[in-house]
């Protein structure tokens, strides 16, 4: 898999081969368990390997250090010998980012998972880059607020790796982006310094908001040690809906009619394509909740602070939008588990593609009427090529799914295996398709080195200009995650 899939790079010669002399240096201030060095060692095969199983780096060394003085330090030593580096948090990313393509060293975040401080009158939270966003929802449920961003992954991610990814995630729709939630970070810089504005206020407005460049550079100009993020109150009240419905067309208009009605209590607005519900149930071996095959499947969340309220509400949006016929057929979750079901459908979508062999990925931003039109120009491609069917053909199925109230939608073609023949169908006709509609061929994924070179479809010269000349001035020796996309 991993050999056909992976592009051809060159090695930079420029960069130094870590030796035994580097490793003793890291031993000299590093405990024996912030180190792991084995060519062999399965856990060092982890680090190097992408979730997808899409991308193998060669990494012989990846450092665990515990705290932000030890990673400046280990930042200034590689930053004067030329030692290579990518930052690497829960692994989860989709685009190749976070791991190495050659000897790069591994630095793993993992060690850094100290919840720092909450204020529970201003719902300031501040933590380590290497905490898991689970064990974040988690602290802050007891203390009665929210993380204001969840994952499919949240069981791995770690919180420095989604705001280096700027992730967007499933209530973006309520909660915004990461560069809005974002108080503060603290960050190494290439050559060892640490930057650091984790203290900030809410409100600043003292020049260049400089923690904005470091979110969503996928650790290509410094290390985020740690971040300080905006909590929301947690809601008392949860609902969840599922609802099938025939085109595309009737999903925009629903999502219309509940930004109106549904309004303030609004935190999700899914969609699923029949073909990711399809895949879906192979992959849970269970029957979906709602009797009916539909074209799309939308799963609508409310929250809020009072459950009559928002049931009232709920229930009126759901009736008048099957009167006027805008869904063909709806489950509304009866209790808690029933809404922890919902979203776990969606939440296994990506998985479920993923278990055939691989897949082909693509998270692109559309206006919303062109969103799904992606999707259809793809599957009709791969079926013209006769791709997509029973075993030999590669493809088992091409399906979209997404974030409807943030443009977004996630194209997965999942495959039994990764063939050169398929990737030459779909790229750059995938890019140049988004490009015709003035999209954005990362809405939340980020770049890393699957979309390497292919940035100018959704970005000026002028522009990419100045990313090269930031990258350069942070990190003139271009070490940090390198072979990415700048
Ligand atoms: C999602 O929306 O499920 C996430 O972005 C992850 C994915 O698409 O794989
Ligand atoms: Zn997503």
């Amino acid at each position: 898999l991993t050999a056909e899939a992976y592009p051809k790079v060159k090695r930079n010669p420029s960069f130094k081969v870590p030796t035994k002399d580097d490793v003793q240096y890291f031993r000299s201030f590093l405990d024996f368990d912030e180190i792991l060095e084995s060519s062999n060692s399965e856990e060092l095969a982890s680090f190097n390997q992408d979730w997808m199983k899409k991308y193998r780096g060669q990494s012989n060394l990846v450092l665990l250090p515990k705290s932000t003085d030890k990673i400046a330090k280990i930042m200034k030593y590689c930053n004067d010998n030329k030692l290579a580096v990518v930052p690497q948090g829960g692994n989860t990313d989709l685009v190749g980012a976070s791991v190495p393509v050659f000897d790069e060293i591994i630095l793993s975040l993992k060690n850094m998972n100290k919840i720092r401080d909450f204020d529970p009158v201003s719902g300031t939270f501040k933590c380590d880059a290497g905490v898991v966003m689970r064990d974040a929802h988690q602290f802050l449920r007891e203390n009665n607020h929210i993380f204001p961003l969840d994952l499919p992954s949240r069981n791995n991610c770690q919180v420095g790796g989604v705001v280096s990814t700027n992730a967007g995630g499933l209530n973006f729709v309520r909660y915004g982006s990461l560069h809005g939630t974002v108080l503060g970070l603290e960050v190494v810089l290439p050559n060892g310094e640490i930057i650091s504005n984790i203290n900030a206020l809410r409100k600043d407005n003292t020049g260049y908001d400089l923690k904005q460049l470091f979110i969503g550079a996928e650790g290509t100009i410094g290390v985020i040690t740690g971040v300080s993020i905006q909590a929301a109150a947690r809601p008392k009240a949860l609902n969840a809906v599922l609802i099938g419905i025939d085109s595309f067309e009737t999903v925009q208009k629903l999502f219309i009619k509940a930004k109106n009605e549904l309004s303030e209590v609004l935190s999700a607005f899914e969609f699923m394509d029949r073909g990711s519900i399809e895949c879906t149930i192979e992959y849970m071996g269970k029957p979906f909740p709602l009797v009916n095959s539909h074209g799309f499947y939308v799963l609508i969340e409310t929250s809020g602070s009072n459950k009559r309220h928002d049931d009232e509400k709920l229930e009126a949006f759901l009736s008048s939008a099957l009167e006027t016929k805008l869904i063909a057929e709806g489950k509304m979750a009866k209790d808690l588990d029933e809404y922890n079901l919902f979203w776990t459908w969606r939440k296994s979508v990506p998985t479920a593609c993923n278990s055939y062999g691989g897949m082909y990925k693509y998270d692109m931003s559309l206006q919303l009427k062109d969103l799904y039109s992606v999707s259809e120009a793809v599957t009709k491609r791969l079926n013209d090529a006769s791709m997509i069917g029973d075993a030999p053909k590669p493809v088992v199925k091409s399906v979209g799914y997404g974030h409807v109230g943030d443009g977004n939608i996630h194209l997965n073609i999942a495959v039994r295996h990764f063939t050169k023949e398929l990737e030459d169908l779909l790229e750059p006709f995938v890019y140049e398709y988004i490009a015709l509609k003035k999209g954005s061929i990362s809405a939340e994924h980020g770049v890393g080195f699957h979309k390497k070179g292919h940035l100018h479809y959704s970005r000026s010269e002028i522009e990419l200009r100045f990313m090269k000349d930031i990258k350069n001035h942070y990190d003139p020796n271009g070490i940090l995650n390198p072979y990415k996309y700048v």
